[in-house]
């Protein structure tokens, strides 16, 4: 047994990440893009208005995606595209974008994996509180019933946020995504409510709305945490440590993952943030609590390294000197795919879905005209390793492994500079080369992962 047939190999990218197009054909700014214009803030004053030009280029990415094999693309819809002023007649121009673009996919055989919410909220939302402002739940129900109404009669699997927890720690606590606030404690609390409100009326609208039966989740950023040897004790302890809270902050697991997959909030979290904790309606929870269909996780690097101390309790482990690190100074820990997925499943029981794992690499164009990306190819198959281990060993249900990135994009604050694509993007020709690494990721897709 291997992965199974049916498997979802696939790539991901977000629309400011790739799209550019930023303010054409009826789009409205999005927080990303006035906070991108913003002197000093961005790696080398980068900004996305141009991106990877996807919006005119799409059809040759699509050729790209076909060329690799791909079998599911992932991809965000801009919700600033859709619906620019929030509220009202939805962008006709920016639907039709995304009709061009489902139907490119599907004409080559390649499952259209829409996320409604990629970190770019419209810029107008934002002026009205954005995520202090409670109406804006409502606001994205409306756009998830526009774009389900829209496009679910070829549409499938659909994903709602991506990684909230990132939106609202780094947008609104520490700063350093867009907006870049740092609001007090209380109202990240408020913020993050928000944001799991939203994420369960939109899926009741994704469910009142689609035209064929959906495929709902919600995609977390996976915070792992890893055992230091496989006993049962230090198993538990590293598990237990990592749906834990122990710090102020929304920048964990449990505090977005409790309430959407067990309609509650974490009772240590709870306790841990006292005074700065928020009333809410209960009747809240019921609406938040939306059945999914999967969990969808982004895995990168390893949060911690657990063993059990006295009486079991987690106790954190030092790194081994001189561990690997990706281009951007992440800790590779292949095992964190293996452990994400075992974790995640023995707690919520629902299929896994990995919806982004991928590294940032040295890459430039050789002599030969290509881009030569060994290490690509070793992180990606020791990863991959270990999620097989959790199919094959632990018989856990995976849908499908989507590589971040298909393309070198705008990595946020670091602008250009961090490459995780497939395909390497030549910024000022935006001439597209397929990396060494898209060749290999086509063999590993024609063999379902049977040369692993
Ligand atoms: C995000 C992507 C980002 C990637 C690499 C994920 O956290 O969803 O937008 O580019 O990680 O940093």
């Amino acid at each position: 047994m291997g992965f199974p047939e049916t498997f979802m190999w696939g790539a991901s990218t977000a629309a400011y990440q790739i799209e550019g197009a930023a303010y054409d054909d009826g789009k409205a700014a999005s927080t990303w893009d006035v906070y991108s214009h913003q002197p000093g803030i961005i790696y080398e004053g980068n900004t996305a208005d141009v991106g990877c030009d996807h919006y005119y280029r799409y059809r040759e990415d699509v050729d790209l995606m076909k060329q690799i094999g791909l079998k599911a693309y992932r991809f965000s819809f801009s919700w600033a595209r859709v619906m620019p002023s929030a509220t009202g007649a939805p962008n006709e121009k920016g639907l039709e974008f995304y009709d061009r673009l489902i139907d490119a996919l599907l004409e080559n055989g390649i499952e259209p994996c829409p996320t409604l919410f990629h970190g770019d909220p419209p810029y107008c939302l934002h002026l009205q509180g954005g995520w202090l402002n409670r109406s804006i739940s409502d606001h994205f129900a409306e756009y998830a019933s526009v774009v389900a109404r829209r496009f679910s009669d070829r549409v499938k699997y659909w994903f709602t946020f991506n990684e909230p927890q990132y939106l609202i720690h780094f947008g609104y606590h520490v700063g350093g995504g867009a907006p870049s606030l740092q609001h007090h404690f209380s109202e990240v609390l408020a913020m993050s409510h928000t944001v799991l409100l939203a994420h369960g009326k939109s899926v009741q609208a994704l469910r009142a709305s689609t035209k064929q039966p959906a495929r709902i989740g919600l995609v977390l950023v996976g915070n792992i945490f890893v055992p230091a040897t496989e006993t049962p004790a230090d198993i538990s302890a590293t598990s237990t440590a990592m749906f834990a809270t122990t710090a102020k902050t929304v920048d964990t697991t449990s505090w977005w993952s409790e309430p959407i997959y067990n309609g509650r909030y974490p009772d240590d979290g709870v306790a841990l943030f006292g005074n700065d904790m928020i009333e809410y309606d209960p009747a809240d929870m019921k609406t938040i609590c939306q059945p999914l269909d999967f969990c969808a996780l982004n895995v990168y690097s390893i949060k911690n390294i657990i063993r059990a101390g006295e009486n079991g309790e987690p106790e954190m482990v030092a790194r081994p000197l001189g561990h690997p690190v990706n281009a951007s100074g992440w800790d590779i820990c292949p095992e964190v795919l293996y452990w994400g997925t075992r974790f995640f499943y023995e707690r919520y029981r629902l299929p896994i879905f990995i919806t982004e794992n991928g590294m940032t690499n040295v890459d430039f164009i050789h002599d030969d005209g290509k881009v030569h990306d060994p290490q690509r190819i070793q992180f990606t198959t020791w990863y991959l390793q270990n999620l097989k281990r959790a199919i094959e060993k632990d018989s856990i249900p995976v849908i499908g492994y989507l590589h971040w990135s298909l393309l070198d994009n705008f990595e946020w604050t670091s602008g250009f500079r961090p490459r995780f694509g497939l395909v390497y993007v030549d910024y000022p020709t935006q001439r597209r080369i397929p990396k060494d690494s898209a060749l290999w990721y086509r063999s590993v897709i024609e063999l379902n992962g049977e040369n692993l």
